[in-house]
C-alpha cells in the first residue's frame, strides 16, 4: 500500500469586491492506494516536455468528462510552482492561485489521477467544498482556464515522499460563499464516461485507449493555443 499525501486549498470570495481575497489551508488528507511503489524515475517527471504534456492531458481528460473547457499551460504559474516544489515543504504557498499538491505518486499522470479519483466521493446533491473532494473540484472548476505545475524529486527531504507535484490554477477554483452557488456553477456532473474512470486506467470516455486519447488531446491543445476557442 502506497500512501499519497495531498493538500488543497479553499478560497473565500470577497463578494463586495467580487474578487477572491482570503486563502485558507484546510488541512492534509492522506489516502492509500494499491499503486506499486515507484521503482524508477518516470520520464514523465524527469523530462519537462513529457511532464507538461501528461499533466495537461490528464487534467483535460477529467475536465472533458465534466463539461469544462480545456486548460492551457501557464508558464508564469509553472515557474512559481517549480520554485515552490523545490523547497520540498508539503504545505501551501499562499499565492494568488488555486493550488493542488500531491507527493509519492509513480508518475505525472497518476499524480493527477489521485486528485481526479476524489470525484467518486463528491455529492452533486449537496455541492460545496470538502477536504475529501477539494482537489477534484479545483481540477474540473469551469471558471479556471490555465494551469502550470512544477515537480521535484524530494525522496523524503522535508518529510515529502518521492516526487512532489505542485499545480497552480488561474483563475482559482474552490470559491465558497453565496449558498455554494459557485460550486453549483463550476463543478458539473459527469457527461460522459464513469466516475471510476482514471487516465491510467486506460478507459477513456469514448472507450479509446490512452495513446489514442493522448493524440486527441495534443490536437486540442494546439487548437486552443491558436485561439480557436475549443470547448469540450
Ligand atoms: C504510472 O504509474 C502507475 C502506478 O501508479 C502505473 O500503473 C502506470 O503504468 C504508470 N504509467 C506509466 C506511463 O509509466
Ligand atoms: C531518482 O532520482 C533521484 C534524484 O532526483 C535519485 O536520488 C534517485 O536515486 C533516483 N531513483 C532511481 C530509482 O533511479
Ligand atoms: C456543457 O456546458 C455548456 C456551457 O459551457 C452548456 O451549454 C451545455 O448545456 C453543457 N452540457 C451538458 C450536457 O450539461
Ligand atoms: C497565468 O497565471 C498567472 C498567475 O500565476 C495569472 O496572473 C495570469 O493571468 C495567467 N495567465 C493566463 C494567460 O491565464
Ligand atoms: C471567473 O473568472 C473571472 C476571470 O476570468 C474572474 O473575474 C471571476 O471572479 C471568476 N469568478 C469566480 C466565481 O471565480
Amino acid at each position: 500500500m502506497k500512501p499519497y499525501h495531498l493538500l488543497t486549498i479553499l478560497v473565500y470570495a470577497n463578494w463586495a469586491e467580487a474578487v477572491s481575497t482570503v486563502i485558507v489551508i484546510v488541512g492534509t488528507v492522506t489516502i492509500t492506494s494499491s499503486g506499486a511503489a515507484p521503482t524508477a524515475n518516470s520520464t514523465s517527471y524527469t523530462n519537462k516536455a513529457v511532464f507538461e504534456k501528461d499533466i495537461l492531458a490528464a487534467h483535460n481528460f477529467y475536465r472533458a468528462e465534466h463539461n469544462a473547457t480545456t486548460l492551457k499551460w501557464n508558464d508564469t504559474s509553472a515557474k512559481y510552482a517549480s520554485k515552490w516544489s523545490a523547497r520540498c515543504e508539503f504545505e501551501h504557498s499562499h499565492g494568488p492561485t488555486g493550488e493542488n499538491l500531491v507527493a509519492g505518486a509513480s508518475n505525472a499522470t497518476t499524480s493527477v489521477d489521485v486528485w481526479g479519483s476524489e470525484r467518486k466521493s463528491y455529492n452533486w446533491g449537496k455541492p460545496g467544498f470538502s477536504e475529501e473532494t477539494g482537489h477534484f473540484t479545483q481540477l474540473v472548476w469551469t471558471n479556471t482556464t490555465s494551469v502550470g505545475c512544477g515537480r521535484t524529486s524530494c525522496q523524503g527531504k522535508g518529510g515529502t515522499d518521492g516526487w512532489y507535484v505542485v499545480c497552480e490554477y488561474w483563475p482559482p477554483g474552490n470559491v465558497v460563499g453565496d449558498g455554494n452557488r459557485y460550486f453549483k456553477e463550476n463543478v458539473a456532473k459527469i457527461i460522459k464516461g464513469k466516475l471510476g474512470d482514471t487516465v491510467e486506467g486506460g478507459v477513456g470516455s469514448n472507450g479509446a485507449g490512452w495513446d489514442e486519447r493522448r493524440n486527441i488531446w495534443s490536437v486540442l491543445v494546439v487548437a486552443a493555443g491558436v485561439g480557436m476557442g475549443v470547448v469540450l
